[in-house]
């Protein structure tokens, strides 16, 4: 039986994210089993940057429901994440988890080709900043493939509830169980990656453009009716299985340099200690 996983980023009770997943989930058969996560009920602790997770085989120190969430992934076949937007970015779970994830770099296995969908929830209008890019690429640096995402604006509990953000749902929903469709053009009509979707892009005089998160690079050029980007073909993409393998690699030699330099940086760092300016913060 397919299982469907459905992670909610939102602390509010049958909020707005809460219901678009359940309404993407009630939009699929019966024969679908499916679960839901609430990211804010999750005892997730801050990463310590203390690289123990790397090599690959080693798990995270931390001990917290982060290896709950683990198996909890793994098991299902397709992922439903939802988000509102916060200070123009995600929910703070989003990125707590993410900062989580060097672990995950080197196990794409685990959880690559499950598909997933997400869904952004703004309150403002224009104020929905980079929320959209960020949970997206949180479900990439899981390995998963997100085959759909939306964004809704509703402010109120259950003003999501209407008929243009729900048809939506269900069509984004259905993509979890109907076969994928592969574009392979290089060429996008809209001012996003064609690798990520992001719409997070540095634009150059001379032309020339890249993607700020997944670092795709390309040119714009001016058309008839306005402008289209052309995206430069590349092996592939820093979330691919491929990729992330390779920024593993690159961590790992980050973590044996600091091994190998670590008493010369230290003595370098010394002077530094003696300064105490740190506010006493009161248990
Ligand atoms: C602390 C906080 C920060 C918010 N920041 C933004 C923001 O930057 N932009 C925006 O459009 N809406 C913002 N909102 C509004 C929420 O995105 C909006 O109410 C959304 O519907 C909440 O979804 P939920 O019901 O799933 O929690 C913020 C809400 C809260 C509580």
């Amino acid at each position: 039986m397919m299982k469907v996983l459905g992670l909610v980023a939102s602390p509010r009770k049958l909020g707005n994210s809460e219901i678009l997943v359940k309404a993407m989930m009630s939009f699929l058969p019966d024969t679908v089993e499916k679960e839901m996560i609430r990211l804010t009920d999750l005892d997730i602790k801050t990463c310590k940057a203390c690289y123990s997770c790397l090599p690959e085989e080693r798990n995270c120190i931390l001990k917290d429901d982060l290896g709950f969430l683990f198996e909890k992934l793994k098991a299902a076949d397709a992922v439903i994440i939802a988000s509102p937007c916060y200070a123009l970015g995600p929910h703070t779970s989003i990125k707590m988890i993410g900062d989580r994830l060097l672990s995950v770099l080197a196990n794409s296995k685990d959880y690559a080709n499950k598909k997933c969908i997400t869904a952004i929830v703004y309150g403002v209008p224009g104020w929905e900043g980079y929320a959209r890019e960020a949970v997206n690429n949180f479900a990439r640096f899981f390995h998963l493939d997100v085959v759909g995402s939306m964004i809704a604006q509703a402010a109120i509990p259950g003003e999501v509830i209407r008929q243009d953000v729900m048809a939506e749902a269900q069509s984004l929903a259905l993509k979890l169980i109907q076969p994928a469709t592969v574009d392979n053009s290089s060429v996008t009509e809209a001012l996003i990656c064609q690798d990520c979707g992001s719409s997070v892009l540095q634009f150059s005089p001379s032309g020339s453009i890249r993607c700020v998160m997944c670092n795709a690079h390309g040119t714009m050029q001016t058309t008839k009716d306005g402008y289209r980007l052309s995206f430069t073909p590349r092996s592939h993409s820093r979330f691919s299985p491929a990729g992330s393998e390779e920024h593993g690699q690159l961590l790992q030699s980050l973590k044996s340099k600091y091994i190998a330099t670590q008493q010369e940086l230290s003595e370098k760092r010394k002077p530094y200690s003696k300064d105490d300016w740190w506010v006493k913060i009161e248990p």
